[in-house]
């Protein structure tokens, strides 16, 4: 059962998802070799407590911190560490606050100083992933249009799109149906309908989609050690379209 949300539930998960977004703004210009991923770790809680947002990944599921800090060949849910970033690094910063019951939930990847062409490539086309898939997301149309209009984009590309986690639904909690992979066909799966919230949140990968989880439990690589990165939305569906809730 999907749950719909009224317009006023979809303003206080907009605000929850905004103290997302500023968490992603305050971190980006101090992105540069030498800064740790335990800083930026820091630094999001601190935003979060001066909204009296909580940083909800923190608990969920054992899992011990507010973001998941993915570093190159990892996918999703890195521990944040000490190691400091380098040069060339891309890092991927995912987190979710909680705000009066409610959740936003929105990650970003991130260059570390100058970085390979085939690196800044991939950002770019998870991005434009994002966004074509965003595009899709609006009444009477289907998850399939969204997460074909992904598909398409990251495999022309010559990229892959990790299958073996999920994107989903979102509102007082953090896993709400639908989930779904980031591949379909047009006008198939589930029809979108006014009051859907959900994230689109696309893992585009260099080399092979395949996944690898580390004896940690949660650390997911890409099998092939190739690069990785996500771009993550928190969304609403409403009559005029798609709306960013996350929106920096
Ligand atoms: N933010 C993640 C998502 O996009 C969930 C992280 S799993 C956690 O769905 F356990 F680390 F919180
Ligand atoms: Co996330």
């Amino acid at each position: 059962m999907i749950i719909l949300k009224s317009k006023h539930e979809i303003e206080a998960i907009r605000k929850a998802c905004q103290v997302v977004a500023e968490c992603h703004r305050t971190i980006a210009p101090l992105i540069e070799p030498g800064i740790t991923t335990n800083d930026l770790e820091r630094i999001f809680e601190e935003v979060m407590q001066k909204h009296g947002a909580k940083p909800f990944q923190k608990g969920y599921r054992g899992y011990r911190y507010a973001t998941c800090a993915s570093v190159n060949d990892v996918i999703a849910h890195g521990f944040p560490s000490d190691k400091p970033l380098e040069a060339g690094d891309i890092v991927t910063i995912d987190t979710v606050a909680e705000l009066d019951g409610w959740l936003g939930d929105s990650a970003w990847s991130y260059a570390v100083g100058q970085i390979s062409p085939t690196a800044e490539k991939l950002m770019r086309v998870t991005k434009e992933c994002l966004d074509l898939g965003i595009r899709q997301a609006r009444p009477d149309n289907r998850l399939g249009d969204v997460t074909n209009a992904v598909q398409q984009h990251a495999e022309s590309n010559g990229f892959g799109v990790v299958r073996d986690l999920l994107a989903h639904g979102i509102g007082r909690n953090l896993h709400e149906p639908p989930t779904y992979m980031h591949v379909g066909k047009p006008g198939k799966g589930v029809r979108l309908k006014e009051g859907m919230v959900l994230t689109v949140e696309p893992m585009i990968t260099e080399g092979t989609y395949e996944m690898i989880i580390d004896p940690d439990g949660w650390t997911a690589r890409t099998l092939d050690g190739r690069l990785a990165a996500q771009y993550e939305h928190t969304i609403a569906i409403t009559a005029d379209g798609p709306q960013i809730l996350t929106a920096q």
